[in-house]
């Protein structure tokens, strides 16, 4: 793509134009990201000067095209740094994007009960093997939220194994894993079809756990069968159906608290609906059993705050936002504990359950994910 560059008489930015774009980039934008020697580290990439470095009048006395670089004069400096060009394209912020209040990052991909067909899947073997598998599997799981594992080992611990593919594991007071081991009993009816309404871990930490792993190890009671909800799919259908809704639970924070074992009190204070700055979907904060007395919301909004909360947990509780799958003795699967709520179904018949579960790291995730794809492109 053949790209001419126009200087501003003020200096102040440049335009890069081809005959189907046209980006503007700034002076003080392309100084401060300027890749040389001098401004960048080529050991480590990252960066050795501080914006007190660049003189505040900083301007572009000069800008030229050659081949796939174009090469920028600042002044007073009597500064020349090249770029390339396809950087600069990919880096372009000279546009306007709709800002639509709950979009999804452009690298998620939000579904609903019709993905129940369609749930990414990978073989253990496969993942532990084969960088292409594992690179593959970890862009599904960034993608949807949630990946699920079979044919691993019915072995204690082999939770971790998944948790090494990608990451470390985030330790809690529950330890460094913990242990969810039922005995069904239809006698009592306490365990006999107990279901857990879909919800997200705990949400009163501050940050909460970003992944969490669960791994099947006994599964002999029939029913018990795994589900997942879509944070961002409900996130989205509230805010289709009645924006105030979606307003009210984004704008207000919610309390979360956990003190239900000695010397521990957990807290935190974060919206139901964490929106970044502009707009776009951050995270979903949702759990009745650890929602605590929500004091951030004004008394003349509290009654649609309460409208908002009871209509998300409707759409949570819709078959048709919902997949579910069974876990079998050595499957397991992974969740963005920021995005995507978990629950399990009831139980019928008598048999045992167990899994062991533990936290990790999404940004563990995604870094493995962006170098093992960087790698893979680049040996192409
Ligand atoms: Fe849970």
């Amino acid at each position: 793509m053949t790209y001419t560059v126009t200087v501003d008489p003020s200096g102040a930015f440049l335009t890069l134009q081809n005959p189907h774009a046209t980006h503007r980039f700034h002076a003080i934008w392309l100084r401060d990201n300027a890749g040389d020697p001098e401004t960048r580290s080529t050991a480590n990439g990252q960066r050795l000067i501080t914006l007190a470095d660049i003189p505040q009048d900083t301007a572009i006395g000069h800008g030229a095209i050659k081949v796939n670089t174009l090469e920028v004069q600042f002044a007073p400096e009597a500064k020349s740094v090249a770029y390339d060009i396809a950087w600069l394209i990919a880096h372009a912020y000279d546009t306007s994007l709709p800002q639509q209040r709950g979009r999804t990052p452009a690298d998620v991909t939000t579904w609903n009960a019709a993905k129940m067909g369609d749930v990414p899947v990978a073989d253990f073997l496969a993942l532990t093997n084969d960088a292409v598998s594992l690179c593959n599997w970890l862009g599904s799981v960034n993608q949807y939220g949630f990946g699920k594992v079979i044919d691993g080992p019915v072995a204690e611990g082999a939770l971790f194994k998944i948790v090494d593919l990608f990451g470390f594991v985030r330790e809690t007071n529950y330890g460094r894993h913990f242990e969810v081991r039922t005995e069904v009993n239809p006698t009592n009816l306490a365990y006999t079809g107990l279901g857990l309404q879909a919800h997200t871990d705990n949400p009163y930490r501050d940050p909460v756990p970003t992944v969490q792993v669960l791994y099947c190890l006994e599964s002999s009671a029939a029913g018990g069968d795994n589900m997942v909800v879509d944070g961002f799919a409900a996130a989205q259908r509230l805010r289709d159906e009645n924006h105030t809704y979606f307003d009210v639970l984004a704008d207000h924070a919610a309390r979360f608290e956990y003190a239900g074992e000695k010397g521990v009190h957990l807290t935190s204070r974060r919206p139901m609906i964490e929106l970044g700055p502009d707009g776009e979907l951050v995270s979903v904060r949702f759990n009745n059993r650890s929602m605590a007395a929500v004091t951030d919301v004004p008394f003349d909004k509290m009654a649609t705050y309460y409208a908002a909360y009871r209509r998300l947990g409707e759409i949570i509780d819709d078959a048709a936002m919902q997949v579910s799958f069974r876990l079998n003795p050595g499957e397991a699967f992974v969740v963005d504990n920021t995005r995507v709520l978990h629950a399990r179904k009831g139980y019928s018949g008598e048999g045992t359950r167990w899994l062991q579960g533990c936290y990790a790291d999404k940004d563990g995730l995604r870094s493995t994910y962006d170098a093992m794809r960087n790698a893979l492109e680049a040996a192409e």
